[in-house]
C-alpha cells in the first residue's frame, strides 16, 4: 500500500526533519525563522503572508491577539513585535510547527507569544484581532467551521484579517463570510492574493 500523503496540516509530520533558516525582510526589521519539512513555507517566504504583514493595520496595543494557524510564526512574531504589551496566541494543529514557532519566538526574545494547540487557548479568552493565512487546503466545510468558530471569539467591534489566494477562492470566501454574519471587505491585493477584513459581526 502506498504511504499516506503528508500535508502541512498533519498533527505530527513524519517527513524527515531538515531545518532551514529563512530571513523575512519586513518594515519592522528582519525576522529569521527556522522552517522545516512537514511545515508550511519550508525554506521560503510566503508571498501571501508577507502581503498580510505589509498591509494589516497595527494590532491593538494590548489584550489577547490570535494568529490562527501559526506555522513557523511569521505572523505571530510580527504581531508580538508590533504589540509588545499584548499576549499573542499562536495556534496550530501541527506539533512540529508549534515547536518551531516556540523556538523562533525565543530566538527573537518575544516572551509575549504563547504557542499552543487549538484546545490550549482557555475558553474565556477573547481576541482584539485575529490575523491568519488560513489553511485553505483543509477544504471549504472545515475551513468555514474553523473560521466561524474562532471569529465568535473576537471582541465586539474587532476584526479578523485573512490572506487568501485569489485562485483558491478568496472572493467566494469573502462572500460566504459576509453572508454568515461577518461583513467582509477586501483591503489589499497583490501577487495573486487578497487581504480580507472580516468584522466580528
Ligand atoms: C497556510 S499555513 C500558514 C502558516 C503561517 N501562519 C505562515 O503564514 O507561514 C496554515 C497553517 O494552519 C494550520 N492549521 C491547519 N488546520 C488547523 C486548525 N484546525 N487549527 C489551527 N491551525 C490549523 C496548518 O498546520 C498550517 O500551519
Amino acid at each position: 500500500m502506498p504511504a499516506p500523503m503528508s500535508h502541512y496540516f498533519d498533527a505530527d509530520p513524519t517527513t524527515a526533519s531538515e531545518p532551514r533558516d529563512v530571513v523575512w525582510s519586513l518594515p519592522d526589521g528582519q525576522l529569521t525563522l527556522t522552517s522545516d519539512r512537514g511545515v508550511f513555507g519550508y525554506g521560503s517566504v510566503d508571498s501571501g503572508t508577507k502581503l498580510l504583514l505589509l498591509t494589516a493595520p497595527g494590532p491593538p496595543a494590548d489584550g489577547d491577539l490570535l494568529d490562527l494557524g501559526c506555522g513557523t510564526g511569521a505572523i505571530a512574531l510580527t504581531m508580538a513585535r508590533r504589540a509588545p504589551a499584548a499576549t499573542v496566541w499562536a495556534v496550530d494543529v501541527n506539533a512540529r510547527a508549534r515547536e518551531l514557532c516556540r523556538a523562533n519566538a525565543d530566538r527573537h526574545g518575544l516572551s509575549n507569544v504563547r504557542v499552543v494547540a487549538p484546545e490550549g487557548v482557555p475558553a474565556d479568552v477573547r481576541f482584539g484581532t485575529i490575523w491568519s493565512n488560513p489553511p485553505i487546503r483543509i477544504g471549504k466545510p472545515a475551513l468555514h467551521e474553523l473560521l466561524v468558530g474562532w471569529f465568535a471569539r473576537l471582541e465586539p467591534g474587532a476584526s479578523a484579517y485573512l490572506v487568501v489566494q485569489k485562485h483558491l477562492g478568496a472572493d467566494s470566501l469573502q462572500r460566504w463570510l459576509s453572508e454568515h454574519g461577518h461583513p467582509t471587505e477586501r483591503i489589499a491585493v497583490g501577487a495573486g492574493f487578497r487581504v480580507l477584513r472580516a468584522r466580528a459581526g
